[in-house]
């Protein structure tokens, strides 16, 4: 019988997230020299889509130098490229260094700084770094794997009623009416909706329980590897839509060890919050049928 991996122990987790902590402490400081101050700004896709800043470059370049320095045989993922071409790897931290970036660009203080650190694929840990007011250095949220989470040494928790307020607020994008369809009479009561155009920050108001739940149409792993420990180690769960069945996220990819090329395409849509209410949030939500002109956009962006 082939030998199970075992999960790894709390001492390394432990220490993983407090490397993290102070790694998401040093890339806010990073980020904030940058914010509202000139940028050099280039697009990743065509039509000015995607703005990528000097700030988010300036970001990835420490996170990956500095996991690097102190993990020489794990991995960084990182939205701009780094790991690419790295081989398979038990542990990949996926990184995204600047998350809200055309908010940052506009000197909007709605972005953050998330690293997750995944192990065979499985999220284990958890920082993002979210500026606030009053704060020099920000927020830091953080969890590892069975540790609670937790903002600077506060825990925190997702909300705990099973279904939304009207007035709480939940996290949905301006783009969710092209995948999902809400019956008529169910419209008023799924909470008050925010799209606030940073995903990390969105999973961090959800932990805390500033907002009921989150739904994203399409992240990528750099978006939600962090936040998926946090809303989960503050009380709530998330889950993933494969083709009309909501599922537990369990790891990114299917693979035992995934790769860096499948854990870089992973996309799926996604519900986080309290169990209750993420089950409530799913049967009321219906699919779309998608055309398939809409499935090669959705690929292809
Ligand atoms: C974006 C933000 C935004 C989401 C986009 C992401 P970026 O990340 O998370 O909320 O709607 O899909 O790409 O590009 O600012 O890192
Ligand atoms: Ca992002
Ligand atoms: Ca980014």
């Amino acid at each position: 019988m082939a030998i199970q991996p075992s999960h790894p122990e709390d001492a390394f987790l432990r220490e993983a997230e407090a490397f993290a902590v102070d790694l998401a402490r040093d890339a806010g400081r990073m980020l904030m020299g940058y914010f509202r101050r000139p940028l050099d700004v280039s697009y990743k896709s065509p039509g000015q889509r995607s703005p990528v800043t000097d700030a988010d470059k300036a970001a990835e370049d420490f996170l990956q130098a500095a996991i690097l320095k102190r993990y020489p045989d794990h991995v960084m993922l990182g939205e701009e490229g780094s790991g690419k071409d790295s081989p398979p790897a038990e542990f990949t931290w996926a990184v995204d260094p600047l998350d809200g970036t055309t908010n940052f660009l506009n000197g909007v203080p709605i972005f953050g700084s998330a690293i997750g650190l995944l192990w065979r694929g499985q999220p284990i840990v958890g920082v993002i770094f979210l500026p606030w007011p009053g704060q020099p250095d920000g927020f830091l949220f953080h969890a590892r794997h069975g540790g609670g989470a937790f903002i600077g040494d506060d825990p925190i928790h997702v909300v705990p009623q099973p279904e939304p307020k009207p007035t709480g607020l939940v996290a949905v994008p301006a783009s969710f009416r092209r995948m999902f369809h809400i019956p008529p009479k169910m419209r008023s009561r799924m909470g008050e909706f925010r799209g606030s155009g940073s995903i990390a920050y969105e999973m961090a108001m959800v932990a805390c329980g500033s907002m009921q739940y989150a739904l994203f149409t399409g992240p990528r792993i750099w978006d939600v590897a962090a936040g998926v420990v946090l809303v989960r180690e503050a009380g709530g769960t998330v889950l993933e839509l494969h083709k009309r069945r909501w599922e537990p996220l369990k790891q990114f990819g299917v693979s035992p060890l995934p790769g860096q090329e499948e854990l870089r395409n992973w996309r799926l849509a996604e519900v986080a919050g309290n169990p209750q209410m993420v089950d409530f949030v799913t049967k009321t939500l219906h699919r779309r049928r998608q055309l398939p002109f809409r499935r090669w956009l959705s690929k292809i962006k």
